[in-house]
């Protein structure tokens, strides 16, 4: 048995219960590594190794959106090389964004570098993770508590180089999930060839606190934390994609549903009551998004104008089906290819009388002509 091996073999239950990763802000030159198949506790880790080259991608996301469905924040820590993903590549493949909308609808949109960064997990078992984008002023700290597991996450920041400082906070009420399942051993991470996805966060109750070149942003709302990476240009991969995340009622809904760039449909839906699972399924229809009303082409090109709203069907099986109407409300980001947007949601169980309403936070992208 080689050295390493043995060595990897005795290091194995150390790094189930614990450990942490360095990132460095330089480009890996050679042949990277997606992770593809859930390992214990590694759910929300550094997923490309031995580190990003120039065309793959890593990042944490992290939003919330109003209870009255007008502002928002988002905020994503990147680990991307410059043709992984289309964020701006800053001097190294380490950056934090944080883009959203105050409540009268006006944008903001400010970007650090960072100089490495430390991600690290707790002993414990627990998927939560911390990490620190050293020298940008951003941080995350995930705690689970030995009580009763409640998961609670807060971004804090304190970058005075860009006028931004405060706190986002996250206390999570709907369990994980990868693409086609629950956080298990063994679980697929891939969404659709060469773009994998884990969600350590699927529906929180969340505080934002902030002040932003001077203004002040402070909301309660419905946030959301998950990550997404990938050894391949994004836009190589992917044609065209509908992601979102809804809280209405007693539920929790996530949909992903894309066209790859061979133009095969790729599904992934999940559906929570009260914290208990109803749907984690990447089956085919687990969660069909159409758009609705004005610019509602489907597929959507690089020219539809933002769609009116969109209505997703939830397939939980037995005959059941979950639907939601979402209706957009506030444009977050409009560049062509990336609309980001947050709506009003009204949806429940077909054939049920009863009917909620809700918020909402979603994406497209459409790289199509
Ligand atoms: C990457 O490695 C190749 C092969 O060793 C080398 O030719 C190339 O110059 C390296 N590129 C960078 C940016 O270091
Ligand atoms: C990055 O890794 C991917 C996946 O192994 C590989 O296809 C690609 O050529 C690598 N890119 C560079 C610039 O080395
Ligand atoms: C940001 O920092 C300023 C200056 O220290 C402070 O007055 C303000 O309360 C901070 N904002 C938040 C949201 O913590
Ligand atoms: C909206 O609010 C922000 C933050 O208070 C402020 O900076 C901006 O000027 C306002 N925009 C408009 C159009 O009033
Ligand atoms: C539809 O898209 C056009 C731009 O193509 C835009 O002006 C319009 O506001 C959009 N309609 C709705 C309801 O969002
Ligand atoms: C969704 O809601 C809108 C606005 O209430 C309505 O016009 C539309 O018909 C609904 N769509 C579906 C599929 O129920």
């Amino acid at each position: 048995m080689l050295l390493s091996t043995i060595l990897a073999l005795l290091l194995l239950p150390i790094a189930a219960l614990g450990g942490s990763a360095t990132l460095l802000d330089a480009l890996y030159n050679g042949s990277v590594k997606p992770e593809s198949i859930a390992a214990a506790g590694d759910l929300d880790m550094p997923k490309i190794r031995p580190g990003v080259n120039a065309t793959s991608y890593d990042w944490w996301y992290f939003d919330v959106v109003s209870t009255d469905a007008r502002a928002s924040v988002t905020i994503v820590f990147y680990d991307s090389g410059p043709e992984g993903f289309i964020n701006p590549y800053e001097r190294g493949p380490l950056s934090v964004s944080i883009t959203g909308l105050f409540p009268n609808g006006s944008a903001y949109d400010f970007s650090a570098p960072a100089t490495s960064a430390v991600v690290s997990r707790h002993a414990g078992g627990s998927f939560a993770t911390s990490g620190v984008y050293k020298d940008s002023g951003f941080e995350w700290k995930g705690t689970t508590s030995s009580d009763d597991g409640e998961v609670t996450y807060v971004v804090s920041i304190d970058a005075p180089s860009i006028g931004v400082n405060g706190t986002v906070s996250f206390k999570s009420i709907a369990p994980p999930h990868y693409p086609c399942g629950l956080n298990v051993p063994g679980a697929t991470e891939q969404l659709f060839p060469h773009v994998f996805w884990s969600n350590a966060i699927p529906d929180a109750l969340a505080q934002v606190d902030l002040s932003l070149a001077g203004a002040e942003l402070k909301f309660d709302g419905y946030g959301y934390h998950d990550k997404n990476w990938g050894d391949t240009p994004f836009v190589t991969t992917t044609a065209t994609w509908y992601w979102g995340h809804a809280h209405l009622g007693p539920y929790s809904i996530v949909w992903f549903d894309a066209v790859d760039s061979v133009g095969t449909e790729h599904f992934s839906g999940y559906v929570a009551k009260g914290g208990k699972v109803l749907l984690s399924s990447c089956a085919k229809d687990s969660a069909v998004a159409r758009p609705w009303g004005a610019n509602d082409t489907y597929p959507p090109t690089v020219t539809t104008g933002v769609m009116q709203g969109l209505d997703i069907q939830f397939d939980l099986g037995h005959g059941k089906t979950f639907w939601a109407n979402v209706s957009t409300t506030a444009v977050a980001i409009d560049f062509g290819v990336y609309v980001r947007t947050l709506g009003t949601v009204t949806g429940g169980l077909h054939g049920c009388s009863k009917t909620f309403d809700g918020i909402a936070l979603f994406e497209e992208f459409k790289f199509t002509s």
